[in-house]
């Protein structure tokens, strides 16, 4: 072994030892530690993974990047994965590429009025007219009102699995099929739900998914956009790179480029490097290869920490349900089986106050969040936005209004799920 090599060991059994040290979970002190919504988990591997890879001097994606490309589509059911800088641009970008191939010439897209920006935002930046529909008591994208805003003028369907919650996705690819629409599956907070024994994001045109740290996985920021149609994924590619032409690696040495091309081609009557060809109209979207090496670590923990939300899940069911006269939580389709991001709460007791519940339980170092825009189309960036609406839109309503989340991330443990149950019985005893 080399003096470098040596002296990476070194390091790394030097932060192997601070994480034994501290744990990965914070220790839980009632009333003093904040019950989060959303926490990286994660320790020495992948500390170390990113150390090795800051070593290498390498900060654009190169071997890491396919790797973590690679293991995301295997562990997705799908042809292809781009991994790119967030879950927001991995929306935009699906939006933008898919639009090319699949229905170019309509302009309206269908989408929940639940929603959180990331998902509606895409719409309206990319010119398409939002169809804007009610939810169901899933928190899903309501079929009855999906059929009932196809039109002639459609191009396709973008929709959350909500919070982690498995939309009804045979049903929606059955009617996108039928009026030859495209899907995009926004599972950014449905890493690991399965539908139909099939993972959610491997149904649609285009899935999309986030790693910021209350998602899944994390990466810091992060996302990817997954498909099983090549030239898609191509497209996404060039728009994640600026536009550019060229599929090579930045890091081949080859003066050819990897493709042996990269010299020969042609502008008008002259050769322009293929590096500074431009096909698309891009952006730069692209995440850092020391992401991409913590993402891997965290890859290989995804079903360990799926497994502590459907647990936490499990428990929370269980112990709320003795609230159901105050509370209750979203229904679930039989065909799914969910991870959740958080767990949706909604009031169904009208002397409930949700201001003055969501206070108790921040002073009781219980952070809530609400369930993002609530109604998009109330939210005041929104108000003019030129859209059609479908129904009229109570349920999405009632969930700006009733409804809020708290965390049910792997960092929560049985101790934290006692200590927020009795906070729950503390503040609706005293409502009675
Ligand atoms: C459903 C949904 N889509 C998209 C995003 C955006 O992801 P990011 O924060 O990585 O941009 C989020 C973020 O929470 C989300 O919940």
């Amino acid at each position: 072994m080399n003096t470098i090599e040596k002296k990476k060991r070194r390091i790394h059994k030097s932060i192997e030892k601070i994480f034994k040290n501290r744990n990965s979970i914070p220790n839980f002190i009632a009333g003093e530690t904040q019950i989060s919504t959303g926490l990286a988990v994660y320790d020495h591997l992948e500390i170390n993974a990113v150390i090795d890879t800051l070593l290498d001097g390498w900060f654009g994606l190169a071997e890491k990047g396919d790797e973590f490309e690679k293991a995301l589509s295997r562990y997705l059911s799908v042809e292809h994965t781009v991994f790119v800088n967030s879950g927001s641009s991995a929306n935009l970008l699906a939006l933008d590429a898919v639009k090319q191939l699949k229905n170019p010439e309509k302009k309206e897209i269908i989408t929940p009025a639940l929603a959180f920006p990331a998902t509606f935002n895409p719409i309206v930046q990319l010119g398409f007219k939002p169809a804007v529909v009610d939810v169901d008591n899933t928190l899903n994208i309501s079929l009855e009102q999906l059929l009932s805003a196809v039109n002639e003028n459609t191009a396709g369907i973008m929709f959350t699995h909500c919070m982690g919650n498995p939309a009804k996705i045979d049903e929606i690819c059955e009617i996108a099929e039928k009026h030859d629409l495209f899907i995009i599956e926004d599972t950014c907070g449905a890493l690991g739900s399965f539908y139909n024994d099939k993972p959610c994001g491997s149904f649609g045109t285009a899935s999309t998914y986030s790693f910021y740290p209350a998602h899944g996985i994390t990466t810091g920021e992060g996302g990817a956009v997954a498909t099983n149609d090549q030239e898609l994924d191509m497209i996404i590619r060039k728009l994640r790179d600026w536009g550019r032409d060229c599929r090579c690696k930045s890091n081949a040495l080859d003066i050819d480029g990897e493709c042996n091309n990269r010299f020969n081609y042609r502008i008008d009557n002259f050769y322009y490097d293929h590096r500074y060809v431009f096909s698309q109209l891009g952006y730069n979207m692209k995440p850092l290869e020391l992401q991409a090496a913590m993402g891997i670590e965290q890859l290989k923990k995804l079903d360990a920490f799926n497994k502590q939300r459907k647990k936490n899940f499990n428990l929370y069911k269980q112990e709320l349900s003795q609230f159901k006269d105050f509370i209750e939580l979203p229904e679930i389709y039989e065909q799914a089986d969910p991870v959740f991001f958080g767990l949706p709460i909604i009031i169904n007791n009208p002397n409930i106050d949700r201001r003055d519940l969501l206070i108790f339980l921040n002073r009781k170092k219980i952070a809530t969040r609400l369930l993002f825009a609530g109604n998009i189309l109330k939210q005041p960036g929104y108000r003019d936005i030129e859209c059609s609406v479908y129904g009229n839109l109570s349920v999405s309503d009632k969930i700006m209004k009733d409804c809020f989340w708290i965390g049910i991330h792997p960092g929560i443990t049985e101790e934290m799920i006692s200590y927020v149950i009795n906070a729950f019985r503390e503040y609706f005893s005293s409502q009675v």
